[in-house]
């Protein structure tokens, strides 16, 4: 069975494309390792919290919706999924009335396995999802439970199996890598499991222990213990060596693609392109300028309902510095690796020449290659020490 969106207002070409990226910030309960703006939040926080989307969506419009195309939809979290289907079809319908969307954009959406049944999934794709983003985690029962998450392993199955049934294959999945207790057996199981599932793209994110989470004071309390740094380095290692034994692409630090799955949306944030941030907490960068809206849910719907404004918290247009470092800090996480020719051209000054000690010292540690067609690209053992490589290029 396949179906295809209908109604859509595209268009075919664009001189100035941009990612959306759309943050619903509710989910069924709070993960322990979690600190993405998100809550539980009650029926009618969410409705009224998708009607101020709407107006942000207007408001963008009108701004920049004249020299902009869209190429890609993100719509993250939170958990978009723990959303009344008609949530998400009237955002994307919104979506499409007021930005010119190509018909070639990739629409994601971010699912919890346990949120979705065939209704909703089908809704998603009628209402122009293409592409789904699932977070797995991990396949050991006894992990899940530890990190708070409330589905199953065969819950995953079952909304791949789904998605699949309606024709669509691009599907991601999410795991962590480094939580308390796992082993590198965990890991192998996780990545066998997804290989066996062929899921065409894998995330895998090392833990980040952050501030205000209940993992964080588990760890600092004591009561609960970090995996050794070293095995962690080792499974993250198992990961890029099974992965790319199965032909997967590993186009990003934290990111295996197979041909053709590579995700749109993440490469534009990576290669600096232009993206507009629509939500609670959402980031956007357009021409030089960051701006991000206020995480305050009660100041997001005041702005947008008592006074008609953007809940813009803080822009800042980023002087040469800042934009160096940014080019060093995201073309290093990247397959494609930095560019030594685009950053003469952007900033008229050769960073092999600048850093001619350092560099050299990095290649002759196996930290960086020097390709022939001038790129610095890091090795598994850089992206091991990724902060230190970028601190040397940047101070
Ligand atoms: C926006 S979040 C959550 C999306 C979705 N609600 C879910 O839980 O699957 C996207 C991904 O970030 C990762 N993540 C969240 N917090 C993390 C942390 N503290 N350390 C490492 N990865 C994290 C998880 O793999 C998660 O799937
Ligand atoms: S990991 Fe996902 S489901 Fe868990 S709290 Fe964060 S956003 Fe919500």
């Amino acid at each position: 069975m396949s179906i295809s969106r209908i109604g859509l207002n595209v268009i075919e070409n664009s001189k100035n494309d941009f990612g959306l990226y759309i943050h619903i910030p509710f989910c069924e309960s709070k993960c322990e390792y979690c600190s993405f703006v998100s809550m539980v939040g009650t029926a009618s926080d969410k409705k009224r919290y998708f009607s101020d989307l709407v107006a942000e969506i207007k408001i963008q419009s009108h701004k920049f919706r004249k020299n902009c195309s869209i190429s890609s939809v993100y719509i993250g979290g939170g958990t978009p999924s723990s959303m009344d289907y008609y949530y998400i079809r009237d955002l994307l319908s919104s979506v499409f009335k007021n930005f010119p969307v190509k018909n070639t954009a990739e629409i994601t959406i971010e699912v919890n396995p346990n949120t979705v049944d065939k209704n909703k999934i089908r809704e998603y794709i009628l209402a122009g999802v293409n592409r789904f983003s699932i977070g797995l985690q991990s396949t050991n029962p006894k992990i899940l439970k530890a990190m708070g998450r409330t589905h199953k392993v065969a819950d995953f199955e079952k909304t791949v199996k789904i998605i699949r049934e309606f024709g669509i294959k691009n599907i991601s999945a999410d795991v962590i890598i480094g939580y308390p207790k796992q082993k590198m057996s965990d890991i192998k199981e996780t990545m066998q499991y997804l290989i066996k599932m062929e899921i065409p793209h894998i995330s895998t994110y090392m833990l980040q222990v952050e501030n205000g989470t209940k993992l964080k004071s588990m760890v600092d309390n004591g009561m609960i213990g970090l995996p050794d740094d070293d095995d962690v380095i080792d499974m993250y290692k198992y990961v890029c060596t099974v992965l790319a034994n199965e032909n997967y692409n590993r186009y990003e630090l934290s990111n295996f693609a197979k041909e053709n799955f590579e995700s749109q949306h993440n490469k534009i944030y990576w290669s600096r392109k232009n993206y507009l941030g629509i939500g609670l907490a959402a980031h956007s960068y357009i021409n030089g300028i960051r701006f991000s809206n206020t995480e305050n849910i009660v100041e997001y719907a005041e702005l947008l309902e008592e006074k008609g404004e953007l809940p813009v918290a803080s822009s800042k247009a980023l002087n040469p510095d800042e934009r160096k470092e940014e080019f060093i800090m995201l073309s290093l996480r990247t397959k494609t690796g930095l560019d030594l020719e685009a950053y003469k051209e952007e900033f008229g000054e050769s960073l092999l020449t600048k850093k001619k000690d350092i560099i050299a010292k990095m290649i002759k540690a196996e930290y960086i290659i020097l390709t022939k067609d001038n790129k610095l690209v890091c090795t598994t053992d850089g992206y091991l020490v990724l902060n230190q490589i970028i601190l040397e290029l940047v101070s």
